[in-house]
């Protein structure tokens, strides 16, 4: 079941996860837009192989699974010592940690989670109590990404003009976070105030997600939405159809190369070759300062078969090859700004992102 509760767009959009009475529950994002079907998560194992499989997926949404993932795994361990509570959280962290490798949201808020820990060691006579405010702190970070999320959005609403073409790639929306999205936020609070505009959304082969989850959730919430294979994207924009492109990401490096989900960067090359301006929405657990330049990046490589086949049917013939990189990086000089919780953010990225972020 969906969390009935409206969120600040006057809509239900869709929960990615919800933490209730001490129990983790994720929205199955494989098995849509056909059924709605919600895990409760019993085990560690199993919150790593939602995170795997994409049943939750979207950077800010892995990053506030993992926390409350984190719990999952540690909840056997809060009447045991605290050193040994302190040995599992570390080893349980890492393993979470390794369930993908592009979004830094993961690491990020496991980081957080393990910090917060060791800062609380001092005042903690317990593991139990230790762990009853590693659930506040996991809460916490859910909470600070639903305000974040609507930051961007009010930011960001001052690039959605009447009249407007948008095109998004991938779901960078309510279901890849915890409320209303990163790059879909201006989106949602632009239609809550009255703007007619259009949004185009990339099916984003191979697992579509633009297709199965954003198209859905803009639907649901009433904003006009059309669906547009990637191969679409150029002559779309030669139409004079697009305004403006906004998407997600997965992680910025320190120069303002951003990862995104794979096709992002053909996107964004068309946007300049069409005199497009191209923006990021980027939530500050997005921002990974750590990293020069994006071809440090690690991307993610998947599965040849979420290539070779659409769904359960298979495209390709039998002993077919596929590469299957997950992420591109689409290089700074290509984005026109950063759509963040702090502002927009203009070049140099060196700069801003170090001022705002660093
Ligand atoms: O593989 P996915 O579906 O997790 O990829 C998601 C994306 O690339 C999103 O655009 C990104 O995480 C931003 S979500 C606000």
């Amino acid at each position: 079941m969906l969390d009935e509760s409206k969120n600040v767009t006057g809509y239900n959009v869709a929960r990615s996860l919800r933490w209730v009475d001490g129990e983790l529950f994720i929205l199955d994002q494989t098995r849509l837009p056909g059924e709605i079907v919600e895990n409760r998560q019993e085990t560690i194992e199993q919150v790593w192989e939602s995170i795997q499989q994409l049943k939750v997926r979207g950077a800010p949404a892995i990053g506030v699974a993992a926390a409350y993932g984190l719990l999952v795994g540690m909840r056997p361990f809060r009447e045991r010592p605290l050193a040994e509570f302190f040995g599992m959280l570390k080893e349980k962290a890492a393993y979470l940690n390794s369930s993908r490798p592009t979004a830094v949201n993961l690491g990020w808020s496991l980081k957080r989670m393990t910090d917060f820990a060791k800062a609380q060691s001092g005042q903690t006579g317990s593991a139990a109590q230790l762990y009853e405010l590693l659930v506040e702190e996991a809460c916490r970070i859910h909470a600070e990404d639903q305000a974040i999320c609507r930051a961007i959005g009010e930011h960001g609403l001052q690039l959605i003009h009447a009249g407007a073409g948008v095109l998004t790639h991938c779901n960078a929306g309510a279901l890849a976070t915890s409320e209303l999205g990163t790059a879909t936020a201006p989106l949602y609070l632009a239609h809550a105030r009255g703007i007619n505009f259009r949004i185009y959304a990339d099916e984003t082969r191979p697992l579509l997600q633009g297709a199965r989850l954003t198209t859905w959730e803009l639907q649901q919430a009433g904003l006009d939405v059309t669906l547009i294979c990637d191969s679409m994207a150029a002559h779309v924009m030669s139409q004079g159809l697009i305004d403006i492109c906004i998407v997600g990401c997965d992680r910025v490096a320190a120069n303002g190369d951003a990862a995104n989900k794979i096709g992002t960067l053909g996107v964004a090359i068309l946007a300049q070759h069409f005199k497009i301006p191209f923006y990021v929405a980027c939530p500050s657990s997005t921002v990974d300062l750590q990293t020069a330049r994006g071809d440090a990046i690690v991307i993610e490589e998947r599965a040849a078969d979420e290539v070779l086949f659409c769904g359960t049917h298979r495209t390709a013939p039998q002993g077919a090859k596929a590469l299957n990189p997950a992420f591109d990086v689409t290089p700074h000089a290509l984005i026109a700004g950063f759509i963040t919780e702090r502002g927009i953010l203009r070049p140099p990225y060196a700069e801003t992102l170090a001022r705002h972020f660093g």
